[in-house]
């Protein structure tokens, strides 16, 4: 079957405008709230039957144009065993967080087969189900990064770029790493059935365009460009990347996620041709009635104005307080009235 979302990451013809929602699943459904329980969102990524069927929820209510795969950006570092639990209603948190050398031998290579045969199952399950294409997911090095040196989350990462700044080659080695464990879980990911990749490097907007350079741009240029050979679309995103669109582009992006910071008229001056958009309505924009939502859904449209290279999205996840009966109208407005241009 063909897929507009497909076609519309390539920058190929196509009728309606794709869309699909960051973090759809999730608390925002009710639906979902019922059958995840309590307990870390680790184990029930860990049971491939629960994981599957969370994963299908939204697209099922909403008719998104993709799926994507529930599971999380630390799933990788928490099977080699780095200690890593998420805790709810504040994320990623670490035992004992990166802080030396030493600490490069807590990350070992990943052997997916027998750290993710979960994750790989719940794609195997749903390559069997969906009727649009499951996009597999990564951290990228920077953000997961991120989460290994703070050990928490947090807002200005000043522990991360503490070691980027004073021991340059402790961290290009620490994202080399995670460049690894970033590329083997996305290949067997594919090699399952997902048939595009999402690699959220969420918080790398808090460096300059010239740090993202210097510290950043090799590792993640070694995920995207080790996947150009697997022939699924490469979508990279991240937050506040107004300044880093064009060096993430570069980096091997098929696909670049904008907020809704950055027009994205302005996005496609900075991507240059032949990389597609995704994005890029304010997630906080969902929290108010139909009638204001639908003219800002149009300005998204009327700004990409009938590009095939768009895929309709928020800036980022959905919130958890969102109504879903917003969201089912996003994706009935997108479909109406998102044309493409021949
Ligand atoms: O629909 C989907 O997008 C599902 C899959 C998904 C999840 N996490 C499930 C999840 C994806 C793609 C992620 C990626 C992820 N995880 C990112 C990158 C995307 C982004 O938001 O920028 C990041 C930074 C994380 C780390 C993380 N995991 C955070 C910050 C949190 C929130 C903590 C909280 O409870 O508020 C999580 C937990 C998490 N991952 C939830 C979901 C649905 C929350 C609910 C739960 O525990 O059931």
């Amino acid at each position: 079957v063909s897929s507009a979302f497909l076609a519309a990451c390539r920058g190929e013809p196509h009728d309606v405008v794709p869309v699909w929602f960051m973090r759809q699943a999730g608390r925002s459904l009710p639906e979902y709230r019922a059958l995840r329980g309590e307990g870390s969102i680790l184990d029930a990524i860990a049971r491939p039957e629960l994981a599957a069927e969370l994963t299908l929820q939204p697209v099922r209510r909403y008719g998104v144009d993709a799926a994507i795969l529930y599971s999380d950006i630390v799933v990788p570092v928490a099977a080699i065993g780095f200690g890593v639990d998420v805790v709810p209603g504040t994320g990623p948190v670490v035992e004992r967080p990166f802080r030396s050398a030493d600490d490069l031998a807590r990350l070992r290579p990943l052997e997916p087969e027998l750290d993710l045969s979960r994750v790989i199952e719940t794609v195997k399950i749903l390559v069997g189900e969906l009727e649009v294409p499951l996009i597999g997911f990564a951290g990228a090095p920077f953000t997961v990064a991120s989460y290994l040196v703070e050990g928490q989350p947090s807002r200005t990462h000043a522990r991360t770029k503490t070691l980027m700044y004073s021991e340059p080659g402790l961290w290009a080695a620490l994202l080399d790493r995670l460049a690894d464990l970033a590329l083997a879980s996305l290949r067997a990911q594919v090699e399952a059935g997902a048939r595009a990749v999402q690699l959220f490097d969420s918080w790398v907007g808090a460096l300059s365009a010239q740090d993202y350079e210097t510290y950043v741009r090799p590792a993640s240029t070694k995920v995207l460009s080790g996947l150009a050979d697997a022939g699924v679309p490469r979508i990279h995103f991240g937050v506040d990347t107004g300044e880093l669109l064009g060096a993430m582009a570069s980096a091997g992006a098929d696909v670049v996620g904008v907020d809704w910071r950055t027009p994205l008229s302005a996005a496609r001056t900075r991507v240059g041709p032949g990389v597609a958009l995704q994005g890029n309505l304010d997630p906080a924009a969902c929290l108010a009635p139909a009638d204001v939502v639908t003219p800002m859904v149009r300005r998204v449209l009327d700004d990409n104005a009938g590009h095939p290279g768009h895929v309709f999205n928020l800036g980022h996840g959905v919130l958890p307080e969102t109504d879903p009966g917003i969201l089912a109208h996003v994706v009935d407005l997108v479909h109406a009235e998102g044309k493409v241009l021949p």
